[in-house]
């Protein structure tokens, strides 16, 4: 029986235009999907980069205006890898459309803008790319607390760290001009670890932040560092930076509870630490997991035992999860009500770090 076709237009052309190309090129190859995907239009407005992704990757035509995509009735999803500021009129549009919807992270430039987009999207499908709850280590931390095997947990630690902010020679995209990008890394890195910590550890229900820029004369923050407390009773701690000198992507989040500990790194993403506190006090230590077991969440769909996999293989895995959500009318998280909390959470920090003082996320 011929499959279903999924007709998806790809909005940008450039990291993420690449990272959605490669997962739509790859999830039928290593996931039984249900529908077929078709690469049907990529828009881009940089034409060099448009005509490279789309001969690259097989894109079947172009078009410089994103705008292109929204009433075309051949387009069934509409993908946004747009810089920030776009999200909100490309999928608010798309949404209208009767298109489903995949969106880049953060979903919008503020709270009350990823409201309207929940709005507007709540009579279609929605992906937002929170792609890190996909890697099998982070999956694996979810099984483990979801079996209670961290017993009451007391701290949430994580840091998202990059270094490239402090190369202030590098010509300014629009990650700096606050009107597209928001107010800075919080937007940009910061969203990725609450998304973590709101998966992993549930609701944050206040928070205080502060915030720095270090470059001189830049317009959004370098730098961003909170404490909350979530809904669960524990305390949280979160870092995220441009300037983390010595750290690539250190996307690492660290866990405590009665049970034991957990503890991630991007650089390092096909393992995670765990510390089982109900071994013997005279055995424990932190045991290293390689997370690439048949018996592991995820990845079972890519290769065998300890054949590792990497930062692409979390947007592949994602899409071929909403397919089959899709296909077989289930709900899929991360959507665009998961990143409105997200969003809220950012908010309140943000707005913390203006105040200087506590701030609660409204639920
Ligand atoms: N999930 C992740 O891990 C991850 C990683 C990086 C970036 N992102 C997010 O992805 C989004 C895109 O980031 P990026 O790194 O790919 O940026 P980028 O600058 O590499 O690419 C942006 C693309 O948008 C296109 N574009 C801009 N304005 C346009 C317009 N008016 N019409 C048509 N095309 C237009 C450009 O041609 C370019 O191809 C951002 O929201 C960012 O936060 C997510």
């Amino acid at each position: 029986m011929n499959k279903k076709e999924l007709r998806v237009a790809l909005l940008g052309t450039g990291f993420m235009g690449k990272a959605h190309s490669n997962a739509y090129c790859q999830a039928g190859h290593f996931y039984d999907l249900p529908w077929k995907i078709r690469r049907s239009l990529v828009c881009g407005n940089i034409e060099a980069e448009l005509a490279t992704v789309a001969k690259q990757w097989e894109w079947e035509e172009t078009a410089s205006d994103w705008r292109a995509a929204i009433d075309r009735p051949d387009i069934d999803a509409i993908d946004i890898a747009l810089p920030n500021h776009l999200h909100a009129p490309a999928a608010i549009a798309a949404a209208a459309a009767g298109k489903i919807v995949l969106c880049e992270k953060p979903l919008a430039l503020s709270a009350e803008e990823a409201r309207a987009m929940v709005q507007a999207a709540r009579g279609v499908p929605t992906l937002v790319w929170y792609n890190y709850r996909r890697v099998p280590a982070v999956a694996y931390a979810r099984q483990l607390i979801d079996e209670g095997r961290l017993g009451t947990i007391f701290h949430y630690n994580a840091t998202y760290f990059q270094q490239w902010g402090a190369d202030t020679s590098r010509p300014a995209t629009w990650r700096m001009d606050p009107a597209l990008a928001g107010a800075g890394v919080g937007d940009d890195l910061l969203t990725h670890s609450l998304d973590l910590a709101l998966f992993l550890n549930g609701r944050i229900n206040e928070g205080m932040a502060t915030a720095r820029t270090f470059a001189p004369g830049r317009a959004v923050d370098d730098a961003i560092s909170a404490l909350v407390n979530f809904e669960n009773g524990s305390l949280g701690r979160f870092e995220a930076s441009r300037f983390g000198i010595g750290c690539r992507n250190v996307n690492a989040f660290a866990m405590h509870g009665s049970g034991g500990m957990l503890r991630f790194n991007l650089e390092d993403l096909n393992r995670l630490e765990f510390f089982d506190a109900s071994q013997p006090s005279t055995e424990q230590g932190a045991r290293d997991l390689l997370v690439t077991d048949m018996k592991h969440p995820i990845f079972p769909n890519f290769w065998r035992p300890g054949h590792i996999i990497g930062y692409e293989h979390t947007f592949i895995a994602a899409l071929a999860e909403f397919i089959d959500c899709l296909a077989n009318g289930k709900d899929f998280h991360p959507n665009f009500a998961d990143a409105l909390a997200v969003q809220e959470a950012l908010d309140a920090l943000q707005r913390s770090a203006k105040t200087r003082k506590w701030t609660e996320v409204p639920k």
